[in-house]
């Protein structure tokens, strides 16, 4: 059996609903990388169990702090409880997180569903070798059309383990249309974005769809989400993404939803921006939702830089009065970090904000009390002023 000892202050952090030991928490091991590791603290109490990398900082990745035996009916009932929770949390959609990972205390599997087809992805070795049994879980359960894996992140270097996608189920399928909010969205598997979309903003979208009113302007577009979402409540949108095969996807959203009222840009949305301010533009809403700036701590310092450039040239674009919808997915630069940012950017504008809501990411993607890591996404709507 595959056991490890680890350390006062790993033992104590995973009692208090965190999930994750790291390497230098480990005082003994016997296990190869990928098994599943019975973990002991150093007086010999049990701790939990864990999934085990031989290659990652992040080396034990808590699943249970119960002694349970963990085969395949454990990691159904797991599934399980992940489906019957979206039961009640997802309205209005055919598309969603099924599996969230650490979230739904199944460490490093996604699986998101797109109308009958489901993409998974395996982020450690122990995800990586249980894959076939998650795949028969989700057969049985599921019935999809297909299963795809997306595994060409790459977090999965970190973990040693080759960049891949393709089909391994079912029918091969490039493309799917979901119901989202009463609109329809393509959703094709060949972006390199994501899984396919971007499900976390669901809920944003109507959010920023309830305030959207005259001249509105979509930075970050992707797919259009934010624009289609909030079209038919304003007189033009304009969209702008860096990717052309973001921007034609969206085209033919904005299409397929009769939208014609929205015009698309592919442009850096920096440069864009400031064209726009130059040329003395203005809107009543802009939306801001980009990549995440900082994918580690030692790239906060431009990280930061990079979100007041956008959001006080957002400011400055804007209306007295207007609407600013502003996101941060990275989850190291946090929500206290990004209102500073937010706050610094409107003085140097010279403007005033009010704050209407902060919102994070659908519950489909649950976050984890004990577990900061799992809180990635921050969405504030902010009222501008002056
Ligand atoms: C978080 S996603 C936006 C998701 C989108 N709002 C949605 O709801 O589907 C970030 C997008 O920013 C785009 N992007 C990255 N760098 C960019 C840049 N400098 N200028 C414009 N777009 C950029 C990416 O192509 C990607 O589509």
């Amino acid at each position: 059996m595959s056991k490890a000892v680890v350390n006062n202050r790993c033992s104590k952090r995973i009692r208090n609903g965190h999930l994750w030991g790291y390497k230098g928490d480990i005082k003994h091991i016997e296990a190869c990388g990928g098994d599943v590791v019975s973990v002991y603290d150093e007086a010999n109490n049990f701790v939990g169990k864990a999934f085990y990398s031989d290659s990652s900082e992040i080396a034990l990745r808590f699943f249970t702090r119960k002694d349970k035996k963990t085969d395949e009916n454990f990691w159904k009932s797991r599934i399980r409880q992940a489906i019957s929770l979206r039961e009640g949390l997802v309205k209005n959609s055919n598309a969603f997180r099924l599996v969230n990972a650490e979230g739904d205390l199944i460490p490093s599997l996604i699986v998101d569903y797109y109308n009958e087809v489901l993409v998974i992805q395996t982020l450690s070795q122990s995800t990586e070798k249980l894959k076939s049994t998650f795949v028969e879980i989700l057969k049985d359960e599921l019935k999809p059309r297909s299963i795809i894996e997306k595994n060409n992140t790459t977090v999965r270097l970190l973990e040693n383990l080759e960049l891949k996608e393709g089909l391994i189920y079912g029918e091969n399928v490039e493309e799917v249309t979901i119901n989202q909010n009463n609109l329809n969205f393509f959703v094709s598997f060949g972006t390199g974005q994501k899984t396919g979309a971007f499900l976390d903003q669901r809920e944003n979208y109507l959010a920023a769809r309830k305030l959207a009113k005259g001249r509105a302007l979509d930075c970050f577009c992707f797919a259009g989400g934010f624009a289609v979402n909030i079209a038919a409540n304003c007189h033009e949108v304009l969209a702008v993404d860096i990717s052309e095969t973001a921007i034609e996807l969206a085209k033919r959203n904005a299409q397929q939803n009769n939208l014609s009222n929205i015009s698309f840009y592919c442009s850096n949305a920096f440069d864009f921006l400031k064209d726009l301010d130059r040329a003395k533009e203005r809107f009543d809403i802009v939306v801001l939702d980009p990549p995440a700036f900082a994918k580690n701590r030692q790239s906060l310092k431009k990280a930061i830089r990079g979100y007041k450039e956008i959001n006080l040239r957002a400011m400055k674009i804007l209306n007295s009065n207007g609407i600013l919808v502003t996101c941060s997915c990275s989850h190291h630069f946090t929500e206290e970090l990004f209102a500073e940012t937010l706050l610094s950017a409107a003085n140097d504008a010279k403007k005033r904000i009010h704050l209407i809501e902060k919102r994070y990411q659908s519950p489909d993607h649950p976050i984890l009390m004990g577990m900061p890591e799992t809180l990635y996404l921050k969405c504030f709507i902010l009222r501008v002023f002056g």
